[in-house]
């Protein structure tokens, strides 16, 4: 987003073109923000539930944590009974706050399922390799499910867990929690009403901070297919099912290029070694962990320790993933990819991911009558072509709403609770039928990306 244009939206605020929140209008979420902004204890009153519904979590890790939450907020509405999590102190702490008897406290996952079904619904938060497994023995243990993306580590998977939701009628929620952010529902109202005209084209983007990019996608869990889903579906399937969801149509054919060129052995600077702890040039190295980690003490929840003394520290930089030489770790994820896409009635759509320092994700939305142009945690404009004119959406959710994603992750626990309380999907915006197509659409990128060929998405064939 360049700066004139936000020199405009403020020229345009103080002008009063402005307009906030009115295209709140059709979500249940909208409808549950705008009375937390009246008085956040009046949410659960108004649909008092006669019991909250059960949840085990699997994974009582940085998402795993981010739902639960939500019970603590709404106990009416949500009870955490049981948790499956590998590392000790994770396990205890997060048993001690949710009150999880010693006897549904397991070290992995599959010994959930050593027991008769224990709860309604499964939070599914492990990482990604783990999804498919999870979500298999979940549904065939009658469990609903909500179900972290990336869904699963290849298509066939993801058609797997779509396939069994189906047979056994349960309802499984996609954390595709964009859908739920108060800037990106304002958006697609804004496109459903009409204002745009014809709907032609979406150019979106993600760039990634430098500091995410080096812990998840250099040094972290998602640095390597063999471990997590490809980049563009790890990090982006929020952005093609945002793509999807906005332009609402099923995608016909996709390309994409992209590499890695910066981060590999060969561009490894003269002199470093394979860790920071005792490189000759760690001082003046801009990808330096101990310029991170020990020094800015940023980001130290990746690091997962037991405590933040400089000792423990130190020693996971010298022993763990975190402390490696950035150039020569052991990723294959992309550094910059372009995605390519045709939709019915000939909409078009490009996506763009990579890193810089100036990050965040940017959509222009053209239609024959005008186009948005925004950024997520900023707000769009809306401009029309035969009046010159603009409106500013800022998005603001209430202060004291206190979610991730702009809402978006209370959003999806909100209708995620409210469609199992009901056995009803389409309380979900996100439900697993709504949300493969834009997996189907990641996975076929890749193919193109590797076979070097334009690949034809038929959602249909699969449902
Ligand atoms: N929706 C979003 O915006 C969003 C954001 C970040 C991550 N994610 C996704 O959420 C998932 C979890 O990511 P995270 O950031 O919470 O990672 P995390 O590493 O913080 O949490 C994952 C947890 O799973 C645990 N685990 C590992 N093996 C297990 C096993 N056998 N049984 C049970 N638990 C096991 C780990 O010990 C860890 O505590 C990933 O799939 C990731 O892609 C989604």
């Amino acid at each position: 987003m360049g700066k004139n244009l936000w020199a405009r939206r403020n020229f345009l605020k103080k002008s009063s073109i402005i307009a906030l929140g009115t295209a709140f209008t059709n979500h249940s979420m909208a409808k549950a923000l705008n009375s937390f902004a009246i008085n956040k204890s009046e949410l659960g009153v108004a649909n008092k539930p006669k019991a909250p519904i059960t949840a085990i979590v699997l994974g009582a890790g940085g998402r795993g944590n981010v739902y639960s939450k939500y019970g603590l907020k709404f106990p009416d509405e949500l009870k955490v009974v049981g948790v499956a999590e590998p590392v000790e102190f994770r396990r205890k702490r997060f048993s001690e706050e949710y009150q999880i008897p010693e006897k549904n406290q397991w070290v992995t996952w599959e010994h959930v399922f050593e027991n008769k079904k224990l709860a309604d619904v499964l939070i599914i938060t492990t990482p990604d390799r783990l999804h498919h497994g999870c979500a298999m023995a979940g549904l065939n243990g009658g469990y609903d499910i909500l179900l972290e993306k990336a869904i699963g580590m290849n298509w066939e998977e993801v058609n797997d867990i779509l396939q069994l939701s189906k047979k056994k009628d349960s309802i499984v929620g996609i954390c595709h929690v964009l859908r739920y952010s108060s800037y990106f529902r304002q958006l697609k109202d804004v496109v459903d009403s009409g204002v745009l005209g014809e709907l032609l084209s979406i150019e979106h983007t993600e760039k990634l901070s430098m500091d995410h990019y080096m812990h998840s996608f250099i040094r972290g869990y998602y640095r390597n297919s063999k471990e997590a889903a490809p980049m563009l579906l790890a990090k982006s399937c929020h952005d093609l099912d945002i793509l999807r969801w906005i332009i609402g149509k099923p995608c016909k054919y996709v390309s994409s290029f992209g590499s890695q060129t910066v981060f590999i052995k060969e561009n490894a600077p003269e002199g470093s070694t394979m860790r920071c702890t005792d490189c000759p040039i760690e001082a003046e190295c801009h990808m330096s962990a101990l310029k991170r980690y020990t020094r800015e003490k940023d980001g130290l929840h990746h690091l997962v320790i037991e405590d933040y003394e400089d000792a423990t520290i130190l020693r996971a930089l010298k022993e763990g993933p975190f402390g490696k030489c950035a150039w020569r770790c052991d990723n294959d994820t992309i550094d910059h990819q372009v995605v390519n896409m045709e939709f019915e009635d000939q909409i078009t759509a490009s996506f763009t991911l990579g890193f810089s320092p100036v990050y965040g994700r940017t959509t222009i939305v053209n239609g024959s009558l005008g186009c948005i142009i925004g950024k997520l945690y900023e707000g769009f404009e809306v401009h029309d072509i035969r009046t010159g004119e603009a409106t500013v959406y800022n998005s603001q959710i209430p202060q004291h709403l206190m979610s991730g994603h702009g809402g978006g992750d209370f959003g999806l626990m909100y209708d995620f609770v409210r469609a199992v309380r009901s056995q009803d999907p389409t309380m979900l915006s996100s439900s697993l039928e709504e949300s493969v197509e834009s997996h189907l659409i990641g996975y076929k990128a890749e193919e193109s990306r590797h076979k070097i060929k334009t690949m034809e998405v038929n959602m249909a064939s699969y449902i």
